[in-house]
């Protein structure tokens, strides 16, 4: 179903202030949904939406349009801040892009030109994409420019990997107080790389630059989310030879040439899981229109042992909460197939409505429990372990500097005063604050926009009580 328009009054079931769709997605194309929504909770979120494709795909597709010689086109855009980011980059390299439909890219490489530092970091906005654009800027101007990295704030967030990368392929790194210069003064060639750990940024790097280096590239101990595989399938209708060996190697033949793609991006599995989240922790009904059973498998295995209910259907997946009591889980997070550092935020939430004491092992990133502070100031039972347990039976290896949430449900919640963190410690709050008894105000909502389409329009679609100001 399509995000419907807002209604300008109040009404019984939700009330949406002096907004219509328009407004809203002007906001949301310049990044400035930074205001405040608040929401009467303790109502089951009920209804369909409809997710798109995955930012966490479409905006490396976008930079791999940059490749191309001849035009690209990619399908299934979400209408979010961090594809707006990357477009406004490509256009600073001369990329003419177009939509001529909702949801529908056209990128024309015939032109990209240098960009200066100035020009490139008024367009970086908050995103940690601009890193990705090394490879292919090498290839086609030979030279990047990137400047200080944004991102959400969990963790350090270091680019140590991916500077290590294109060296090895060759290229020179030089540091400065405006950011970072690369060049390929002999150009790049292909190599062996061993990650120190599978970074899904790390390995789109190491795949966008080897595609079109001399020679063949091996890429060991590489991530390989359903969204890199995405990219590579993009890639390959681009002329890439790029194949999946057993045990997390990749191997890219370089080429000398590669052409434009039309594509239609896998699905955000990141929202479906967060959409999932609030319905069971809302005691909610769900359709998730555009949701697909294979690259759920592992969240919708939690989401059976927590007590949640599913359904397949041809065109998504319905997600509720049966009645009863919710069970408690042991959770590890970890690089795909594992269960998706993106996905315990809003899992948490439902996990402070479960019966007993669940624990979730953050193993991806350093911090990305700080959400759950909020939780406790609205009443939810949660203990960071901020070296995380040691000695508690898991299957994911420990790592040097992971975390533990020790959740211990069912706690009510009630109605706080909140400022989004982070975008899916953001989501997990409004989850909370649509689950709790009473008021509460939500701030800094710009974040959400970055990684979540028509947020407001989804919310009032599914029956939210609330009053956005915009
Ligand atoms: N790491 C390093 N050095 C590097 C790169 C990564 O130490 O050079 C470490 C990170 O600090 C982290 C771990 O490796 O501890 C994994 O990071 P990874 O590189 O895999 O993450 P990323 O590519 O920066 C993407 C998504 C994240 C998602 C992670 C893990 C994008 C734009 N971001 O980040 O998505 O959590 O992979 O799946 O694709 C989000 O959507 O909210 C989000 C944060």
């Amino acid at each position: 179903m399509a995000p419907q328009d807002p209604p300008s009054t109040t009404g019984s079931g939700y009330r949406v202030n002096a907004l219509t769709k328009d407004s809203l997605k002007a906001a949301q194309r310049v990044g400035m949904l930074s205001d405040q929504i608040v929401i009467n909770g303790g109502k089951p979120l009920k209804g369909t939406i409809e997710v798109r494709g995955a930012k966490n795909l479409v905006t490396k597709a976008m930079v791999a349009a940059l490749l191309g010689e001849t035009p690209s086109v990619l399908r299934g855009v979400p209408d979010i801040s961090d594809v707006q980011v990357v477009r406004g980059l490509l256009e600073v390299y001369g990329v003419g892009v177009t939509s001529p439909t909702p949801g529908e890219l056209h990128f024309d490489t015939s032109n990209v030109e240098k960009a200066h530092f100035a020009e490139i970091d008024a367009h970086a906005g908050a995103s940690r994409i601009p890193i990705l654009f090394c490879g292919p800027l090498l290839h086609r101007l030979g030279e990047a420019r990137i400047p200080d990295l944004g991102g959400c704030r969990i963790g350090d967030r270091p680019i140590d990997f991916h500077l290590d990368a294109l060296r090895a392929f060759g290229a020179v790194v030089d540091k400065s107080y405006e950011g970072i210069y690369i060049t390929a003064p002999d150009g790049l060639k292909g190599t062996e790389i061993e990650l120190p750990y599978p970074s899904v940024g790390a390995t789109e790097q190491v795949i966008l630059t080897a595609v079109r280096a001399k020679g063949t590239t091996e890429l060991r101990n590489a991530a390989i989310e359903p969204e890199i595989m995405d990219l590579i399938a993009i890639l390959q209708k681009m002329g890439a030879i790029i194949s999946l060996e057993a045990n997390r190697v990749i191997l890219i033949e370089g080429v000398d040439r590669l052409e434009g793609y039309s594509h239609d991006a896998l699905f955000d599995r990141n929202e479906v899981a967060s959409w999932a989240s609030a319905a069971l922790a809302t005691h909610g009904d769900i359709v998730v229109k555009g949701a697909r059973q294979a690259e759920m498998m592992t969240f919708l295995n939690v989401y059976r042992k927590v007590g949640g209910k599913f359904d397949i259907q041809d065109d998504g997946i319905r997600f509720w909460h049966p009645g009863g009591e919710l069970k408690p889980v042991t959770v590890e997070t970890d690089v795909h197939p594992g269960f998706m550092t993106d996905w315990q935020q809003p899992l948490i939430v439902a996990l402070t409505q479960a019966q007993g004491t669940s624990i979730v092992h953050e193993t991806v990133y350093e911090n990305r429990f700080g959400f759950t502070e909020a939780l406790g100031v609205m009443g939810a039972d949660i203990v960071v372990h901020t070296n995380g347990l040691p000695d508690h039976p898991r299957r994911v290896a420990r790592r040097d500097f992971e975390q533990a949430a020790v959740i211990t449900g069912p706690t009510p919640l009630h109605g706080a005063e909140l400022y989004v963190p982070d975008l899916r410690g953001g989501f997990s709050h409004l989850i909370a604050a649509l689950t709790a008894e009473g008021q509460s105000t939500i701030s800094n909502m710009g974040i959400i926009s970055r990684g979540y389409e028509h947020i407001i329009e989804k919310l009032a679609a599914l029956g939210a009580d609330f009053v956005y100001e915009g």
